[in-house]
């Protein structure tokens, strides 16, 4: 088994976030902030921005490893990203997102798969999908020592019984329950819950009934805190962009100008100029001449 990843040593005037000090911040009024990362150098830039909590999200498959939807994406992949983000970020608390497949099986799995994203992952926490059919595993995980933040909504592993990425708990039927699957997890000892693309006063309904922190992507200005994939805020995945998402950057055309540009100036001969180029001292090369003038060198 490998060792978990090291401690970081950057931001070290930010104190690290806890689950208990993350859970303070819904009773302080304080609108938790939430990004996605897969990677060192975005995990230590939103560690150094400030960022209260990162989600190694499942979303890796989609928006970095290129797959169709989120369920081709293993436990290996995703720990070796947790590991990556890890050694960026020392201040944020670090949520690993179980993959499909790692937690449905079976609860004793799902605790040793939970495990996993602590031991070698280095994450203080995991996320997985679903609501009452899953309070025996979040359960067991919790009882392991293990946090467990739940998701309710657009659950993304079950697009096909959902029939795509759609929004979620929009009659009062369904409302209703998914009111009733989120008291349910917190029962069942989840510290936090995502609720994604619900209606906005749904989700306000369930952050007051609730005494942990609600978590909101398409949930409206009412959870106690926002997420994204940080890849749509970048403008970094083109494929689709969820109507929900605020595009802050476009990197995506940042990156195209950018080779663009290198491409044309290694066709024309601009790169390299003189300043990207080691040079050796003249008398040096005055030397090799000789050598070679000599013949008795090749
Ligand atoms: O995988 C992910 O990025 C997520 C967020 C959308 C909450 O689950």
């Amino acid at each position: 088994m490998t060792t978990s990843a090291p401690v970081p040593s950057r931001s070290p005037e930010r104190k690290k976030i806890t689950i208990p000090a993350f859970q303070k911040m819904k009773s302080e009024g304080k609108r938790i902030c939430m990004l996605t990362a897969y990677d060192y150098p975005t995990a230590l830039a939103l560690d150094e921005a400030g960022i209260d909590a990162i989600l190694v999200g499942d979303s890796l498959a989609m928006v970095v490893l290129g797959y169709e939807n989120t369920l081709a994406v293993s436990m290996d992949e995703m720990i070796h990203h947790c590991r990556a983000v890890r050694r960026g970020a020392s201040a944020a608390l670090l949520i690993g997102d179980m993959p499909f497949l790692s937690y449905q099986v079976s609860p004793t799995e799902a605790v040793r798969n939970a495990g996993r994203f602590l031991q070698e992952g280095g994450m203080d926490a995991v996320k997985l999908e679903g609501g009452r059919e899953r309070l025996e595993t979040v359960g067991r995980i919790v009882e392991a020592g293990i946090p467990v933040m739940g998701h309710l909504g657009l659950t993304p592993q079950s697009v096909h019984r959902l029939g795509g990425f759609r929004p979620q708990g929009r009659t009062a039927e369904a409302a209703r329950r998914l009111l009733e699957d989120a008291l349910l997890l917190e029962q069942a000892g989840c510290f936090s819950l995502v609720l994604e693309s619900v209606p906005a006063r749904l989700a306000r309904l369930v952050s007051e009934r609730l005494s942990i922190p609600t978590i909101g992507i398409g949930a409206g200005a009412g959870c106690d805190g926002q997420v994204l994939v940080t890849h749509d805020l970048l403008g970094l995945f083109e494929r689709f962009r969820p109507r929900f998402v605020k595009q802050y950057a476009n990197l995506y055309a940042e990156m195209r100008r950018a080779f663009g540009e290198y491409i044309a100036d290694v066709q024309t001969g601009r790169f390299p100029a003189a300043q990207h180029t080691v040079e050796m001292p003249d008398e040096e090369w005055e030397e090799l001449r000789q050598m070679l003038a000599d013949g008795t060198h090749a």
